[in-house]
């Protein structure tokens, strides 16, 4: 007898089947708010490496990609970050926005492959933390330049994704699908320069830094 795959592992494939990279996301989320299905990456904590990495906003701007529950934007808008997250699934900014009914968070429903116009170059903080790795690889190249296009000069992006090197490409089915050191160091465009590149969590991820 076999296991039956996890609800976002049957969602993800239905609508990669369609040629629709996101649109399983705002169904997981609707199906996790009914109590139907898990959200395999929400541990309502923040991120252990981002909090390590937290410091004083002093009222600069922050952009957290891919918010789902809001816990890493709620981080840096205790720390005095003045956050902008967002999430392509309207489920998870409402969900979000429900949690933290007094946050100073801006949650805006945004999609990574075709964000506003009026973000560009205008985050002194970019987080993108394991997001466009859940997007089949063909996306990854507009992807990383709409990540890049949001970093203001002086600022730093932090950049997490699964590492290659930690799998086996040969039988690996993604999502997520993992980034080889070349594509981290991609992130590094149109005046966007690597500062750091780590691997963390056994080499599992790799945990990058930018500027511009
Ligand atoms: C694997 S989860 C990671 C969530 C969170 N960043 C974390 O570290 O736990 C990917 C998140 O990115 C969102 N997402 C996926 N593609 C996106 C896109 N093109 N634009 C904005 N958000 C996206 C999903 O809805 C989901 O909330």
């Amino acid at each position: 007898m076999t296991t039956p795959d996890p609800a976002d592992r049957v969602l993800a494939r239905a609508s990669l089947a369609e040629g629709n990279p996101t649109g399983w996301f705002e169904q997981l989320y609707t199906a996790a708010s009914r109590g139907e299905a898990d959200l395999p990456w929400a541990r309502n904590v923040p991120n252990p490496e981002l909090a390590g990495w937290l410091r004083p906003g002093e009222g600069r701007r922050a952009l957290v990609v891919g918010s789902a529950l809001g816990d890493d934007a709620e981080h840096l808008a205790s720390a005095g970050w003045a956050v902008t997250a967002f999430d392509v699934a309207p489920t998870a900014i409402e969900a979000a926005r429900t949690r933290f009914p007094e946050s100073r968070v801006d949650y805006v429903v945004a999609d990574l492959l075709n964000p506003p116009g009026a973000w560009h170059q205008a985050f002194d903080l970019v987080v993108e933390i394991m997001n466009i790795q859940a997007m089949p690889r063909e996306f990854r190249p507009a992807a990383v330049a709409s990540l890049a296009g949001f970093l203001a000069p002086g600022g730093t992006a932090l950049v997490c994704e699964v590492a290659e090197e930690s799998t086996d490409v040969e039988t690996w089915v993604g999502p997520p699908w993992p980034f080889s050191r070349a594509e981290i160091e991609s992130v590094a465009q149109g005046g966007v320069r690597l500062v750091s590149l780590q691997t963390i969590r056994a080499g599992a991820r790799y945990w990058a830094t930018f500027t511009r």
